[in-house]
């Protein structure tokens, strides 16, 4: 069966400094309608940075615009991702589930992906469960609330390329 996010009205894409606008909006939204605690607030600086210097990759929606995006970070031995979102108007319809397995073929073989999140942060944590990532440590009060940060780890399942 196809995808529903695949028709000629989604583009799949890196983001670029001209989307810095719609990025920056996307993620005001994003933090100030979720029900749940997600970390650190992103200025559009800090974004542009990030858009600039690391990868990230994002779904559109004509006539919408941006809908969801992952922004990562590549280091020698794993990628990092660093912030990622759904538009609160398209939470919960499998975007994320969709955007970030194909993160996942795009990190290089052999590296692992890790990111860390609220504990409070229920939708994401059963979001990387669904996805086989496992909780790979926590660091206790890392958050400005108080609460701990939980790390997860996604390995796959392909053995490092030999030199
Ligand atoms: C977490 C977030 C990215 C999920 O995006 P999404 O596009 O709505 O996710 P999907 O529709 O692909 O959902 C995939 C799975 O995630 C989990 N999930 C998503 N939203 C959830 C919710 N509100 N409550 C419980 N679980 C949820 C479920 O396991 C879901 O699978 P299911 O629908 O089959 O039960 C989105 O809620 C969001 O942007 N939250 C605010 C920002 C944030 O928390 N970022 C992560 C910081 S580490």
């Amino acid at each position: 069966m196809n995808s529903p996010w695949t028709g000629r009205q989604w583009q799949w894409r890196s983001l670029t400094p001209a989307d810095l606008p719609s990025l920056t909006q996307c993620v005001e939204l994003v933090y100030s309608h979720s029900p749940n605690p997600v970390g650190g607030a992103w200025s559009e600086e800090q974004l542009g940075l990030e858009v600039q210097h690391h990868c990230s990759r994002a779904g559109f929606f004509e006539p919408f615009g941006l809908t969801c995006f992952v922004l990562w970070q590549e280091l020698p031995d794993a990628c990092e991702i660093r912030l990622l979102g759904t538009h609160p108007q398209w939470q919960r319809r499998g975007l994320m589930l969709h955007l970030l397995r194909s993160v996942i073929k795009q990190i290089p073989r052999g590296k692992e992906l890790w990111l860390e999140v609220h504990a409070g942060n229920r939708s994401a944590r059963n979001l990387y469960e669904q996805l086989g990532f496992l909780e790979a440590g926590r660091r206790p009060r890392y958050y400005r609330d108080g609460a701990e940060a939980i790390l997860f780890s996604y390995r796959p399942l392909f053995p490092p390329e030999k030199d």
